[in-house]
């Protein structure tokens, strides 16, 4: 006797027509036509169900706040600074938490059940961080939301910004974060890398910083980051954010730097959609794409997880809490095209985020967490291709969100005909 099964559901790794069965919370079996009833009964029909979205770089402190109080005109990463700085003396911890909140409810509609994100430490008020941190609590219940501490104005540059980190990370705040391309030398920046990795070793404490966000090719702050992490011994607990200089690096030295960054077992950030946007701006033509080398840094083994990075925001106009449409942005920008490389796409967006945040008892593994999102879509690609309507949305056992499958009804010879886009594309061949 279950509490909750699903049937007749495809996974992400390719098994098909597979029965899961969860009791308090957690998978207490898969396998085909399992045996036994449940208090509620789901049926797959054959679609795609996948442990839930992972966001792996979101900045939650902003979003939502398009247009106030001006648009970003130049479109670039340094005019969108400006203008979250012009924001933040309006802001109050209830217009951020307000925000926060609405955009939780669309993570949630979205399937996206674990975020993290940077939250500004740069103000001596913490408005922000004591926003974030209500809002964690607020959503515990369904969404697992790490907070990192992000010294958005520069760790060095601004005066009494290294207090004010400090403080945020007694106050709960779980992750230190960094910006060292914004330092005001690279020596600075080289700096502050070596000051909050030594922090964030002295408190047991995971890094994650935002680094080399520029088109610059001699940018060499992930080189330090990754000589860092292993000084301090945190392979695997430090995250690099964007890394979008190394789109113009160098080849010879890029292929000296991988080998490192897999050497420290540093998981790499980066967000396709934020990247094309922001980069490149100083260009004519030909006009660089800007995200980091994804197939390069996965063949080298290194962990790489997608982040959406921004919502409606300074930085970036659209967006909508939607994880499938990072990873249809990466395939195009990366031309991850081939059937295992989009395949991968769709890791970056769960399980390959999971481990970039640590997450515990995250998969479709019996004693996993009974999390789970069923896709109006039969397989992690045609999810992507078709940024795949969610049909129900599970935490822990329990259905938190549901819609109805998303069918047109044409009317082309006068007879109404319904048109379910997810049920006539010829099947991809095996991998
Ligand atoms: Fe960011």
């Amino acid at each position: 006797m279950f509490d909750l099964i699903l049937r007749h559901a495809n996974l992400p790794d390719g098994r098909s027509d597979v029965d899961i069965g969860v009791s308090h919370g957690r998978i207490a079996a898969v396998g085909q036509a399992l045996d036994g009833s449940a208090g509620t009964e789901i049926d797959a029909t054959g679609r795609l169900v996948s442990p839930p979205f992972v966001d792996s770089h979101f900045h939650m402190d902003s979003t939502l706040s398009l247009g106030l109080p001006r648009l970003n005109q130049s479109g670039t990463l340094l005019e969108g600074i400006a203008l979250w700085g012009e924001l933040k003396p309006s802001l109050t911890a209830d217009v951020v938490i307000e925000r926060a909140l609405n955009y939780c409810d669309l993570a949630v509609a979205q399937g996206l059940l674990a975020i993290r994100s940077h939250v500004d430490v740069s103000d001596a008020n913490l408005i922000t961080v004591e926003a974030l941190l209500a809002v964690r609590e607020r959503v515990r219940p369904y969404i697992d939301l790490q907070l990192v501490a992000f010294p958005q104005d520069g760790y060095l540059r601004k005066p009494g910004v290294t207090e004010t980190l400090e403080r945020a990370l007694a106050m709960g705040v779980d992750v230190v974060g960094g910006i060292p391309h914004f330092e005001r030398t690279m020596a600075d920046g080289a700096l502050s890398i070596r000051r909050l990795c030594r922090l964030a070793a002295d408190r047991g404490l995971p890094v994650d910083m935002h680094c080399d966000e520029s088109d610059d090719p001699l940018s060499r702050h992930i080189e330090t980051l990754a000589a860092e992490t292993v000084r301090h011994g945190l392979p695997g607990r430090v995250a690099g954010s964007h890394l979008t200089s190394m789109h113009s690096m160098d080849n010879y030295y890029v292929s000296k730097l991988i080998p490192l960054i897999a050497e420290a077992g540093i998981h790499a950030i980066p967000n396709p959609l934020i990247n094309i946007t922001l980069q490149g701006r100083h260009d004519s033509y030909p006009k660089r794409r800007g995200m980091t080398r994804v197939p390069e840094l996965m063949a080298a083994g290194v962990n790489v997880a997608f982040g959406h990075d921004c919502v409606m925001d300074p930085w970036y106009s659209m967006g909508s809490g939607d994880m499938l449409e990072v990873a249809h942005m990466a395939v195009h920008v990366g031309q991850m095209t081939s059937l295992a490389a989009m395949r991968s796409a769709y890791d970056a967006i769960t399980v390959n985020s999971a481990r970039a945040l640590g997450l515990e008892a995250y998969g479709l593994d019996v004693g996993c967490n009974a999390d789970f999102v069923v896709l109006q879509a039969r397989d992690p690609i045609e999810a992507i291709r078709l940024k795949a309507h969610r049909l129900a949305v599970i935490r822990r056992g329990k259905v938190i969100a549901r819609s109805v499958p998303k069918i047109s009804e044409l009317m082309l010879d006068g007879r109404p005909r319904q048109l379910d886009t997810a049920s006539f594309a010829p099947p991809l061949p095996d991998l």
